[in-house]
């Protein structure tokens, strides 16, 4: 039996955590002691499109849990921080980041010698407080090997995910996924954050439509110069998720609402970073990662 510990219960880590307990033992390592305490007490609901609580063992110490793997399902800005409460802890332990963007690898990686695996996850959910987790989009997890780890590995972790009725398929390479991923969100999330507008028909027509697709060219330059063939098309994403039916409201645009810290550095930053590594120019996405930068600046200074 795997043993997985999730970190960063928040909506995603809570979807894993919930429905992986439904088939093996399952910790949950939080940041705060009171959520630690609440899982423990009142177990984890997930409601929406499965309806259960899960138990989980949580704790806000690290060195109270052990794992054969542990997610880490925070936000890309807190990763750092998080990788450096769990260095030296899950000796033996697979670690796999789900962050959306590009870099969380590294991150974590720089904090221990663990084997390594990436994942783009494509599910959403809304979380309605530290016990209760709505699954809304039940879209796939797709998981990739990173260091140490063969496709293998990362078919075991897609399958354990399978059994637990959440979606997840196993690439021998994520970067054609990942990149993917990476314009589409580059793209529409910082549009949305400096606009205000939910990801609605506006990201594809008219004049909005046109930058959209400026950046999409942009991002596909960059990823041909890195030797990515993409996975998908991400204005073929853009379009698609536009006809949906409800205008979904990007998280960097939410954060930017509240005031937090968005992930535009894992995200937008990682696509000029790359580019520029590549030695190709990206003015639009460097504009739009500037003005974001700035967006933060004018609430967090
Ligand atoms: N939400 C979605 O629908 C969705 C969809 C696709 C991809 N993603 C990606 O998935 C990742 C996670 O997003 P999310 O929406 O699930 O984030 P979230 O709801 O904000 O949850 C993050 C969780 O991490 C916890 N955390 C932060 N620092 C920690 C630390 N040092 N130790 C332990 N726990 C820590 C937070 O604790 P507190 O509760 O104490 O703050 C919170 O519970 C992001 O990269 C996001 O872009 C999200």
């Amino acid at each position: 039996m795997t043993r997985v510990c999730v970190a960063g219960a928040g909506t995603i880590g809570s979807l894993f955590a919930g429905h992986l307990a439904r088939v093996t033992d399952v910790s949950v390592l939080t940041r705060r002691d009171e959520h630690a305490h609440a899982l423990n007490e009142l177990g984890l609901r997930v409601s929406g499109r499965a309806e259960f609580t899960a138990s989980v063992a949580a704790s806000s110490d690290p060195a109270g849990l052990d794992a054969d793997l542990l997610i880490l399902a925070c936000k890309g800005n807190e990763l750092e921080p998080l990788a450096q409460r769990i260095e030296g802890q899950f000796e033996g332990a697979t670690v796999m980041t789900v962050q959306n963007g590009l870099g969380a690898e590294e991150i974590v990686g720089a904090h221990g010698d663990w084997p390594l695996l990436s994942a783009v996850t494509f599910m959403s959910g809304t979380r309605h407080g530290d016990t209760h987790v709505e699954y809304v989009l039940d879209t796939a997890t797709w998981i990739g090997p990173y260091r140490d780890t063969t496709p293998d590995d990362a078919r075991v972790v897609a399958d354990l995910i399978v059994s637990s009725g959440l979606k997840a398929e196993a690439f021998d390479d994520l970067r054609p996924a990942q990149w993917s991923k990476l314009i589409f969100n580059a793209t529409v999330n910082t549009v949305a954050a400096l606009t205000g507008l939910p990801h609605d028909f506006h990201f594809a027509e008219g004049l909005l439509g046109d930058l959209v697709r400026g950046l999409v060219d942009e991002g596909k330059a960059a990823a041909r110069a890195a030797g990515v063939e993409l996975q998908e098309d991400p204005w073929e994403m853009n379009v698609l998720a536009t006809q949906r039916g409800h205008a979904h409201r990007p998280s960097m645009l939410e954060d930017v609402e509240a005031h937090r810290r968005t992930e535009i550095d894992l995200i937008t930053g990682a696509l000029v970073r790359e580019a520029s590594r590549a030695g190709v120019e990206v003015p639009l996405h460097t504009a739009l990662y500037r003005l974001l930068k700035a967006k933060e600046a004018s609430y967090s200074e």
